[in-house]
């Protein structure tokens, strides 16, 4: 008897815990056909201005979230298939959709979020509708399988980070309902997650044989012409790459780390743009450029280039992509990323960086300057706070339905 409030208060605690995360199912249908389906869990984290200061909040799509059928549409009028899921007063999340025939993708990711509903914004300057938009998510899938990723994956769309897990999508649908056959995304491969239980299932993305585990850190820089250091950078580097493979003979997907004592680095400053260029044992080139807005004075990752000729290759793989927008940082300043990030390149190439700092303009000593920490870092500074601060509820809440239980049975005992 004493127990049981005690019990009651823990479940539900428990409950408010885990409330946090929910799975919603969104489907885009035309007629009686479904040509989008998904089934996901998404959380956002969301930066804005009081009158004062900066606040961060943290926003999960919930339950209610629904399709709007007026944006949304399977495509078929040479427009691209589009997926707006709308909650909340005024907040949407749009998922637009490519295909080339065999693969498709998400071609852009759109998170639009209103200032003026005061319960997620309190105290908000401005009651704007702000939609920012990201156009290098790397989902993509074969086409007639269902894109699975069950892992948290981050994407950074203009300064606010959308975070999906427990996904399953599919676009193009052959059937009404999800194909059986998975496209399983690289972080699952590599994590824990026991494989799916359905019979029968190919992954089209070949599971590397051993990963590789976490790349070494490596120091690189650049010199001017008159040998002054103009680019540092310190980060450990993991290449992810679809090629075909001569011994297997057939497409592989594989993860190399960069080795810092075989690689070394070269590179050019000029005033709005550099170069970080690393060779690794001439087999490997990778090419970095990051471009300077004199204007607004910040700095982003605006390309990068991967050559590889490796002995199991068939040709050369050279992949580049120069309309990229990564690591966004102030002129003077450093870019810092403690957290692994997936920089997504080409469909066949992502790049993931460990423990990143750069600085590629400005740079007067031999040493970084004060550094703009990624998203992804401050919001992991925030768990171990949220954790603890539920434990400390938690641990309050049996205090007391024990604390009342004791007091209960002593007034039994008196009575008697
Ligand atoms: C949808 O299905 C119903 C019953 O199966 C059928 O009567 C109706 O014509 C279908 N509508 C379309 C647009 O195909
Ligand atoms: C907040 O204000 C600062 C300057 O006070 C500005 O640089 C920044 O862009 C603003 N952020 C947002 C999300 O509006
Ligand atoms: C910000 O402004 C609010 C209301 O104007 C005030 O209560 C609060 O103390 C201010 N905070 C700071 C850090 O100035
Ligand atoms: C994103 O995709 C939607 C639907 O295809 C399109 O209307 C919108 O213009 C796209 N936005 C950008 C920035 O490409
Ligand atoms: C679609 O794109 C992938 C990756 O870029 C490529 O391997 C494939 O050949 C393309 N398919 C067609 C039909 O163009
Ligand atoms: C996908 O499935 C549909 C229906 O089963 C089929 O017509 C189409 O050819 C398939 N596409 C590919 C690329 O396998
Ligand atoms: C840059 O110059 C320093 C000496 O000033 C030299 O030790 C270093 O090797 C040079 N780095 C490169 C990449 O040339
Ligand atoms: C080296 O060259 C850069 C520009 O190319 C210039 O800003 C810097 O002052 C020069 N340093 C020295 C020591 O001459
Ligand atoms: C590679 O695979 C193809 C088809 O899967 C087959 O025709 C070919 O003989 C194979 N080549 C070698 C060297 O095994
Ligand atoms: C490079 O570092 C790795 C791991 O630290 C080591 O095994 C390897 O022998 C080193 N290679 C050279 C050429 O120093
Ligand atoms: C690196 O990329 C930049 C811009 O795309 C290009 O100008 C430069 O030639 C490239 N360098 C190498 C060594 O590939
Ligand atoms: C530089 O930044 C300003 C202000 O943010 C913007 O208006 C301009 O388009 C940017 N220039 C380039 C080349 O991106």
């Amino acid at each position: 008897m004493k127990l049981s409030p005690a019990l009651a208060a823990l479940i539900i605690a428990w409950f408010a815990v885990l409330g946090c995360i929910q799975a919603v199912t969104l489907e885009v249908k035309e007629g009686n056909s479904t040509c989008i389906k998904a089934q996901l869990s998404a959380s956002f984290s969301i930066s804005y201005n009081t009158s004062n200061s900066t606040r961060n909040v943290q926003v999960s799509l919930p339950d209610s979230a629904t399709v709007d059928t007026g944006s949304s549409s399977c495509g078929t009028t040479g427009s691209s298939p589009w997926l707006v899921a709308v909650f909340g007063p005024g907040h949407a999340l749009g998922l637009s959709f490519s295909t080339n025939g065999s693969l498709y993708s998400v071609a852009n990711l759109t998170l639009q979020y209103n200032l003026s509903d005061s319960s997620v914004f309190p105290e908000a300057n401005s009651s704007d509708v702000v939609t920012v938009v990201s156009s290098s998510v790397g989902i993509w899938a074969t086409i007639n399988t269902t894109y699975r990723c069950v892992s948290p994956s981050p994407f950074e769309v203009g300064g606010t980070t959308v975070t999906f897990s427990n996904m399953r999508l599919e676009a193009y649908m052959p059937g009404n309902d999800l194909s059986p056959t998975e496209s399983v995304c690289v972080a699952d491969q590599a994590s824990t997650t026991p494989p799916p239980t359905t019979a029968g299932t190919t992954t089209t993305v070949a599971p590397a044989p051993t990963p590789p585990g976490t790349p070494e850190r490596g120091m690189y820089s650049v010199n001017n012409t008159n040998g002054t250091v103009c680019l540092l950078a310190q980060m450990g580097l993991q290449l992810n790459i679809s090629h075909f493979s001569l011994s297997q003979n057939k497409t592989v997907q594989e993860l190399v780390n960069l080795a810092p004592n075989l690689t070394s680095s070269s590179g050019s400053c000029e005033a709005s743009s550099a170069t970080l260029v690393l060779t690794q044992e001439r087999t490997t080139t990778l090419n970095f450029t990051f471009t300077l807005n004199s204007t607004s004075h910040k700095y982003h990752l605006s390309g990068i280039t991967l050559l590889a000729n490796w002995s199991d290759m068939t040709a050369p793989f050279s992949a580049s992509n120069t309309s990229l927008n990564y690591l966004r940082s102030t002129a003077g300043r450093s870019y810092m990323c403690n957290a692994e990030q997936t920089l997504f390149v080409v469909p066949t190439f992502s790049l993931n960086t460990f423990k990143l700092q750069v600085q590629p303009f400005e740079v007067t000593t031999r040493q970084f300057a004060t550094a703009e920490e990624c998203q992804m870092d401050q919001d992991q500074m925030l768990i171990p706070i949220i954790v603890g601060a539920a434990l400390a509820g938690l641990v309050l809440i049996v205090l007391i339905a024990y604390l009342i239980g004791r007091k209960r049975s002593h007034a039994g005992y008196q009575t008697i």
